[in-house]
């Protein structure tokens, strides 16, 4: 049974998705606890009505990143985590905190990486004028929004599409492709091969919506 530990800082709707269809398909998973950088993060509520186990380790309340990710490290691991999912959790991880989950730690980021890593990704794509925008879930590695690609979703940039539409747009796929990845790593289908993950047996790493 794999025990997963989930970090937000919202709303937490790619958890909830995650937790919907893993309820829904049996998934052999347990979901050992959501931990939120402050407690006024709303995917703690959801957390809790699912008799999910929801924390609040408030930032603020430390006095430097190091002392705030080990008290992150020491939650996660009392919980017993054999795979950390990052959905939407908004702090930069110190190395120290990658390399202690390395291989088991995964993110969600609102962009086709390379493109657009950072904030603000929805606002850059349609200023760029690109066609396609959409979401990657990958490995987490010490370069912001770098790492292993698990997979993608892409869809296409709409004619008078403004941030919400295409921000709504894009969220709907993180819905897709995040329950996928989280599937593929329990069922202990992925291989890291240098900067690549390959899926095995192959399955289509890229979805196009
Ligand atoms: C998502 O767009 C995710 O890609 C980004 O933050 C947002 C989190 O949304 N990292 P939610 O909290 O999962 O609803």
């Amino acid at each position: 049974m794999h025990s997963i530990v989930t970090l937000i800082s919202g709303r937490g709707s790619n958890f909830e998705a995650i937790v919907k269809i893993a309820q829904k398909d049996h998934w052999p998973v347990k979901f050992a606890g959501v931990i939120a950088n402050h407690s006024a993060a709303k995917g703690l509520d959801f957390a809790r009505s699912q008799g999910i186990p929801a924390f609040a380790i408030e930032h603020r309340e430390h006095p430097s990143r190091e002392s705030f990710d080990a008290a992150l490290i020491a939650k996660i691991d009392e919980l017993g985590a054999d795979l950390v999912v990052l959905a939407g959790f908004m702090r930069i991880l110190t190395p120290g905190f990658i390399r202690h989950f390395e291989g088991r730690l995964i993110n969600i980021h609102p962009a086709l990486l390379p493109a657009f890593p950072g904030l603000h990704t929805h606002e850059r794509a349609l200023e760029a004028g690109v066609q396609e925008h959409g979401a990657t879930v990958h490995f987490v590695t010490e370069g912001v929004d770098e790492g292993p690609i698990i997979c993608q979703a892409s869809i296409p940039v709409l004619a008078g599409d403004d941030v919400d539409a295409l921000a709504a747009r894009v969220l709907a796929a993180e819905h897709q492709i995040y329950p996928r990845a989280v599937k593929w790593f329990i069922d202990g289908r992925l291989r890291i091969e240098g900067n690549q993950v390959k899926v095995q047996p192959p399955e289509a790493q890229l979805i196009k919506l």
